[in-house]
């Protein structure tokens, strides 16, 4: 067990776990978009992990790049997202694939998509590590998903808990 600031965490999944999903998820990707030189943008901060192991599986040629977004609660079920540090490359007429560490309320991906789709792209994926679907409030379709998790809050593999657990390698879940 781990403690970060006031919570406690137990062991969920190790970090060979990870690995042979996203080894499983870059097959798939690789199969799926032979022929093109895609261009792979991760969400930070929380995706910098997937992003830097998923693209060691990935076969192929391929562009990576990472926009950053802070997403916030409205007070009604819309939240806002808001872009922190944006793409200095056009996306028109790329195959696109947004990696995300985590899907939970899907108010950053459907922003994403939204915004990448306005710029002309030939095609545009979306993969995430994890997705919460008791959560998921969208009806945009996730095309690669790593692990379908209950509704409990997770830290490590870059994802926090106010700031903390980013570095750890492994996936923590929120003691009961
Ligand atoms: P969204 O609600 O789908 O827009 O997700 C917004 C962000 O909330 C994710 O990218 C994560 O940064 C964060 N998040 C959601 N669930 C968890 C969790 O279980 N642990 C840590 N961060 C989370
Ligand atoms: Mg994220």
């Amino acid at each position: 067990m781990i403690q970060l600031h006031d919570k406690h965490f137990v062991p969920f999944l190790s970090a060979a776990d990870l690995d042979a999903t996203l080894q499983r998820m870059a097959k798939q990707v690789t199969e799926d978009l032979k022929g093109e030189t895609p261009i792979f943008i991760g969400v930070l901060n929380g995706a910098f992990m997937v992003v830097s192991d998923f693209v060691k599986h990935y076969k192929g040629n391929c562009e990576v790049s990472f926009v950053k977004v802070a997403s916030y609660e409205g007070t009604g079920s819309t939240g806002e997202v808001k872009q922190l540090i944006g793409l200095s490359q056009s996306l028109a007429g790329r195959s696109v694939v947004i990696i995300e560490d985590i899907v939970d309320t899907g108010n950053t991906i459907e922003e994403l998509k939204r915004m990448f789709e306005g710029q002309g792209v030939k095609q545009l994926k979306i993969a995430t590590l994890f997705f919460k679907p008791e959560a998921y409030t969208k009806n945009v379709p996730l095309d690669y998903i790593g692990f379908e998790i209950p509704n409990k809050f997770i830290v490590g593999y870059g994802l926090d808990y106010d700031g903390l657990g980013r570095n750890l390698p492994e996936i923590y879940q929120l003691k009961e």
